[in-house]
Formats: C-alpha cells, sequence, structure tokens
C-alpha cells in the first residue's frame, strides 16, 4: 500500500489532482539528554480546498508539532527524521529555509492561540496588519494597501474598522485582538490556514463568533483550513474532516458526521462519552481513566492498550505485541484498532 502511494508521487486522486495539502509518515523528534521524544511519529493528514480538518486530540498527543512540522518552524533538539509534505503536489520538506520563509507569508499561515503573543504590542493594529501587506504585495499603492487593512478588519467582523486600525493591541479586547490574528492570517491570501487553538482562550459567546468567521473563510475564500482543537464540541461545530491524534500519531480519521455517529477507536469513544451535554459537566469518571505512554519508550503494540477497556474486556494479546496501521474500514473512515482487523479490505 505505502508503495502504490510513494509511485503516486503527491499525486492523490485518480484524476491525477493534487490535495492542497498531504502529508505523509511525518516524524518529528526531539534529541533531548534523556532520550528521544517521538512528538510526531508516522502522521498522516489529507486536506483539501474549502475544507476544515481537525486535529483532535489530549495536551501533548502532538498537534502544535505537527502543525509546526508543516511549517516547518520546529526549533532544535527537534527535527523533522521521516514523511513527505506536498502543498499542490509540491514536496516541501526538502525546501530550504529562504523558500519556506516565503511560502509562509503567500500560500500557508498559521495562527496562534494567545493573540497577543503574536501581535507586537508597540505598533497599531493597522500599521502591524500594513506590515503584512507590505511584504507581500510591494506592487500595490500605500494609499490601496490601507484601504485593504480596513477591509481585512471589516471582513473578521471588527465594527468600526478604520477606528480602530489605529488601536494598539492592549486597547483591545481577546476576541477583537484574535480577530486581527485572523486578519494577519488571512492577509497574504494563503490557500491553508493552520490554526492552533485559535479560541481557547476566549469566551463562549466570541469562541463562537470566531468560529463562524473560519467557516465564512472557508467558504468565501476557498481555502483550507487545518483547525487544532482539544475539544470535541469545537470538533462537531467545524470540522469536515477529522483526525484524532493519540501520543504522536493520527489513530482515526473520518469525515466529522460519521465520527460523532460511529466512533470505531475506543479512544475516540472515550473522548466523544466525555463531552459535557448541554453545559451539564458529566461526572469525571467518562474522563479516560489512566496516562499517556512515554514519548521517549514506547511500549511496542497499539499506544492505547494501556487505557483500552475493550483490549481489556477482550483481552486481547495482539494489542500489546504489534502496533496496528491506520486501515480504511469505511469509505473515508481510517482507523488504527486491531478490533477492526479482518474489517479491513
Ligand atoms: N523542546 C522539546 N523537547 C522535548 N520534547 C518536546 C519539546 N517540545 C515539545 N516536546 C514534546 O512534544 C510533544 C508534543 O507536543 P505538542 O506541543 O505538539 O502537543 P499538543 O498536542 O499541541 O499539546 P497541547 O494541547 O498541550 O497544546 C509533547 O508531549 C512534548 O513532550
Ligand atoms: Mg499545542
Amino acid at each position: 500500500m505505502i508503495d502504490k502511494a510513494m509511485q503516486n508521487n503527491g499525486n492523490n486522486s485518480s484524476n491525477g489532482e493534487h490535495a492542497l495539502l498531504e502529508v505523509r509518515g511525518l516524524k518529528t523528534h526531539f534529541f533531548t539528554r534523556s532520550g528521544v521524544v517521538k512528538a510526531v511519529d508516522g502522521v498522516n493528514l489529507r486536506v483539501k480546498r474549502g475544507q476544515v480538518v481537525c486535529i483532535v486530540g489530549e495536551s501533548g498527543c502532538g498537534k502544535s508539532m505537527t502543525a509546526l512540522s508543516i511549517l516547518q518552524l520546529v526549533d532544535k533538539p527537534g527535527r523533522i527524521v521521516e514523511g513527505e509534505i506536498y502543498l499542490e503536489g509540491e514536496e516541501l520538506t526538502s525546501k530550504n529555509r529562504r523558500e519556506m520563509s516565503q511560502l509562509r507569508g503567500s500560500r500557508i499561515s498559521m495562527i496562534f492561540q494567545e493573540p497577543r503573543s503574536s501581535l507586537n504590542p508597540v505598533f497599531k493594529v493597522g500599521k502591524q496588519l500594513l506590515e503584512v501587506l507590505s511584504i507581500h504585495k510591494h506592487a500595490i499603492a500605500k494609499t490601496e494597501r490601507e484601504q485593504q487593512v480596513v477591509d481585512l478588519l471589516r471582513a473578521v467582523g471588527i465594527p468600526d474598522p478604520k477606528k480602530r486600525a489605529s488601536n494598539y493591541p492592549h486597547e483591545m479586547s481577546g476576541g477583537m485582538a484574535q480577530r486581527v490574528m485572523i486578519a494577519m492570517g488571512i492577509a497574504c491570501a494563503p490557500d491553508l490556514l493552520i490554526a492552533d487553538e485559535p479560541t481557547t482562550a476566549l469566551d463562549v459567546t466570541i469562541q463562537a463568533q470566531v468560529l463562524d468567521l473560519m467557516r465564512k473563510l472557508r467558504d468565501e475564500l476557498n481555502i483550507g483550513i487545518i483547525f487544532i482543537t482539544h475539544d470535541m464540541g469545537v470538533v462537531a461545530e467545524m470540522a469536515d474532516i477529522v483526525a484524532v491524534m493519540y501520543a504522536g500519531t493520527v489513530v482515526e480519521e473520518a469525515p466529522t458526521e460519521s465520527l460523532f455517529e460511529e466512533p470505531l477507536h475506543p479512544y475516540t469513544q472515550g473522548l466523544i462519552a466525555s463531552i459535557p451535554i448541554m453545559g451539564e459537566f458529566k461526572d469525571r469518571l467518562d474522563v479516560i481513566p489512566g496516562t499517556v505512554p512515554s514519548l521517549i519508550d514506547m511500549p511496542p503494540g497499539c499506544r492505547f492498550a494501556s487505557r483500552c477497556r475493550a483490549r481489556i474486556e477482550h483481552n486481547l494479546e495482539k494489542c500489546l505485541d504489534e502496533e496496528p496501521e491506520l486501515m480504511e474500514v469505511r469509505s473515508g473512515h481510517s482507523v488504527r484498532c486491531w478490533l477492526y482487523e479482518e474489517q479491513d479490505t
């Protein structure tokens, strides 16, 4: 199967059309004194235009490192040790620093969790946006760029955008600052937007508005979005496709409806069971018991085996010995679990 995918070399459908982004067998490891931390350990992802792909999983499972690897912004002692990343068929891991920095400003952009951390406190937000525009649109007259700044602020739902452009970041609420970040993210008209927990720091109402805005951007600009979150409620609202990560790898991938209707991996089932219902927090017992194994010393077999109720119930030996592959067991619905072995075709 792998051979077939390799021959395909970036072409990922029978008619030769490229996905916007295709990540294959990505491994990003950290070479530390205590050992090799396998933060990302065999991740596959596909994002099409006009699609929101949500990466969901517990803290530390490698969501941010996957995103940073795509952008090649992983700091030492970490580095990509294996895998390929294709942007419309063009391989990225072999690009040099200059080429990547050009791509980051033009075709791929990223929004981070804490809005103010990526806004410069000493410049007005309009000026910061103008700067992004001038890096990428030298040819356009300054007055036109200034108009574009106002248009961008309006597009992300900032009221009175002309006046707001002369605010400093600290003069804005968290929600407004996050909108400015989104405006910065789309200023270069990217093909792919990566949003890493962009609403976690916001209150629920503002969060809903920002999610709404992102969906609108997906539809109106026809961009691909990777949306990272640990919140299954946000996934249900945002995602077209969901990739569930556990301990550095994708354990289940499916269209959103399919994932919620019929979650296959026992880990995904646990995540869905722990969603609070209608604001009523469920008993903590529903949270999956146990801890994630060490990313330095991953035991053989399935990474989830030690916490897996199904394995314990069925007393499955194989789960402890051999790691399952990600298998497509329904159309477009893949899972990395031995329970579905015989269904793999
Ligand atoms: N500099 C580093 N040195 C060693 N290990 C690191 C380093 N940075 C990250 N890691 C490891 O990479 C793993 C994945 O980190 P990552 O930031 O991708 O998690 P995450 O899924 O985004 O979590 P969160 O939900 O908390 O943001 C972590 O478990 C951590 O142990
Ligand atoms: Mg993270």
